[in-house]
């Protein structure tokens, strides 16, 4: 993966009135992978947005895509980005090619091969030659994506894109995120509320909550470093965890253990050799929502798909 970022915040912050809506915000996102976005109601996940896409002016900081910054070089810089709004516009008694049609003839480098391209990639080749007014609201989410792309930019933005889709449109919408990110090396910035969707969504996740970045994660690492185990005698082998400096956490018959994976089968070896008992020991991923339960003290993520 490249090392350098395709987007940067730096410092952003922006004050309207007396309140602060977004706070010293800064965070780098890179090419073909996908960051999260994740945060409650309120907490500025489209300010921060709108002032990404240049429809808002940061009170101090700077947002910067491929090296050029928004507020001095918005031209160059607005032109890598392809922006998902909530409810992409469209022609609806036009079929979705010819919408497509439409906004590429807005933009002289975009080819009939590349609008039969996109199409592929979003999965339309078969309902695309029909009116937008026939499409669920799935399809015309990926209307909207294939829409984005057209001008291959680095970097997509999606803001909350799954608002109203049924869990099975919410998975294949993620499915053709993921292909795009691989395929094309784009870098996505998905925002969402949801965090159970977020988790599955993406590489990366930001948390937001009143207007301040509060972490950064990556979702794989999370992933590999937790470990459960389920043993016997509990005593003796938190009194043997603890003698290696691994620290647990109790959980059900066993406890929670952070190693590499390197670590576990010289770990289980050594249990062997004391005669403990081990049952099973899996990866274990801490729920996102126990992490920003523990990270804000208590703040509010909200679970359901209700706005
Ligand atoms: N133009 C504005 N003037 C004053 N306050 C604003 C303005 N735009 C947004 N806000 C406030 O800024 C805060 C952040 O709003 P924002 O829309 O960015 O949140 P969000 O994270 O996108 O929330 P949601 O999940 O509801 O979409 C809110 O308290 C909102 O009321
Ligand atoms: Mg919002």
């Amino acid at each position: 993966m490249e090392k350098k970022p395709i987007v940067k915040l730096q410092n952003l912050t922006k004050v309207i009135g007396k309140k602060k809506l977004i706070d010293d915000l800064s965070l780098d996102l890179y090419a073909g992978q996908i960051t999260g976005f994740l945060g409650p109601n309120g907490a500025g996940k489209t300010t921060t947005i709108r002032m990404m896409t240049g429809l808002m002016k940061p009170t101090s900081g700077e947002v910067f895509v491929d090296g050029q910054a928004i507020s001095t070089h918005f031209e160059e810089a607005i032109s890598k980005v392809g922006v998902i709004v909530e409810n992409p516009e469209m022609y609806k008694f036009m079929s979705g090619y010819k919408n497509l049609l439409h906004f590429a003839r807005m933009n002289k480098d975009v080819t009939k091969a590349r609008i039969d391209e996109v199409i592929a990639q979003v999965g339309m080749q078969n309902r695309i030659h029909e009116k937008v007014c026939t499409y669920s609201l799935g399809m015309r989410q990926r209307l909207g994506l294939a829409q984005a792309l057209l001008n291959r930019p680095k970097f997509l933005i999606l803001d909350e894109p799954t608002n109203g889709l049924d869990p099975a449109g919410i998975r294949e919408f993620r499915m053709y995120l993921r292909k795009i990110a691989e395929e094309e090396g784009v870098s996505i910035f998905v925002s969402s509320h949801l965090l159970a969707e977020i988790e599955l969504m993406c590489d990366r996740i930001a948390v937001i909550q009143n207007g301040k970045l509060i972490s950064i994660r990556e979702v794989k690492e999370e992933e590999e470093s937790h470990y459960y185990m389920e043993v016997s005698p509990k005593e003796k082998v938190e009194a043997f965890l603890s003698s290696k400096n691994i620290s647990t956490e109790v959980l059900g018959n066993g406890f929670v253990v952070q190693l590499s994976s390197e670590d576990v089968p010289v770990l289980v070896g050594e249990m062997v050799a004391n005669n403990l008992q081990l049952f099973q020991i899996n990866p274990h991923r801490k729920s996102l929502e126990d992490q920003f339960l523990e990270l804000t003290g208590g703040g509010q993520i909200a679970e359901s798909h209700k706005k």
